[in-house]
């Protein structure tokens, strides 16, 4: 089984890649804890893997919330992975996961690292890739899974294959633990009622189902406690209605397209 988080597509594509490849069941966390579901029946010859983005140089909260509350039977020691999509970087992720894993009994056997468009509008500079680089990124992207595949369906135990980051303390403890607490929130997102042409696409695309889009209204965040700020809505807004912290107004818009 393959349980996977994505806001804009780029780990939903790794991720259904190596089902195809396995064979495996795809499981959207996002989902499961929107409907409660933390019950999962592990079969004796069947790999269990994590794929998500990174969010803050570690895991996204709603992945770390679902494997603290994930009830798995039948783990007997199969074979265990996790692949977290990234924009450069990924620092202590890995270790915040297999800490996590562990608290449940698992044990993290290899981990990969593969670099995708990057997502995250950071209000104060230019951050998302022009589509030129977003494209030579993809590239390198499935020449990446190319080599990963094959891992993963042979079950390689040991593979640390990571872009840790120059200093992935300092990335991931502090930056990261002022981010979650500050710029993880649904509080900063408006919407310029005169531009939004009310299609209701950002609400159909949020994982989590925290939009509201009355027909022939503009949207309502809900403010459900699950917003993982994955800029999904910001991205696949088609009049590029959607702002965060009042910084995001005509800046690029990307995501995944297969
Ligand atoms: C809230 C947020 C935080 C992010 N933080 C990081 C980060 O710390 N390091 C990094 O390399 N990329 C970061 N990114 C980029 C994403 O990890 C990357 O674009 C990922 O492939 C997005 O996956 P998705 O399309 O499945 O959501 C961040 C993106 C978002 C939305
Ligand atoms: S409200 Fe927007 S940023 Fe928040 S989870 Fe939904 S799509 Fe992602
Ligand atoms: S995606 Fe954009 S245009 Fe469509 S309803 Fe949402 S804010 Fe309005």
């Amino acid at each position: 089984m393959i349980f996977y988080f994505t806001g804009t597509g780029n780990t939903g594509f790794i991720a259904s890649q190596l089902a195809q490849a396995t064979g495996d069941r795809l499981i959207p966390i996002a989902q499961a804890v929107v409907n409660g579901d933390y019950d999962y029946t592990l079969e004796a010859d069947e790999r269990i893997g994590f794929c998500f983005p990174i969010h803050g140089w570690r895991p996204p909260f709603i992945v770390r919330d679902f494997i603290g509350r994930l009830r798995l039977q039948g783990y007997q020691g199969q074979y265990c992975y996790a692949i977290a999509t990234c924009g450069d970087d990924v620092g202590l992720t890995f270790d915040y996961l297999r800490n996590d894993l562990k608290a449940i009994g698992l044990a993290l056997d290899s981990a990969f690292s593969v670099i995708m468009p990057e997502t995250y509008n950071f209000p104060f500079i230019d951050q998302i890739d022009t589509p030129e680089r977003a494209e030579r990124k993809i590239a390198a992207a499935r020449q990446e899974l190319a080599k990963m595949v094959p891992a993963v369906v042979n079950r390689e135990r040991g593979v640390m294959n990571i872009n840790r980051s120059r200093w992935p303390r300092t990335n991931s403890i502090v930056l990261g633990g002022f981010f979650l607490k500050h710029w993880v929130t649904d509080s900063k997102f408006t919407v310029d009622a005169d531009a939004c042409v009310r299609c209701g696409k950002c609400s159909q695309v949020c994982p989590v189902g925290n939009i509201d889009c009355p027909d022939g209204g503009t949207p309502r965040w809900l403010h459900n406690g699950l917003c993982t700020t994955c800029f999904a809505c910001y991205h696949h807004c088609p009049a590029h209605a959607i702002d965060f912290a009042g910084r995001t107004k005509g800046k690029r818009q990307y995501y995944f397209k297969p």
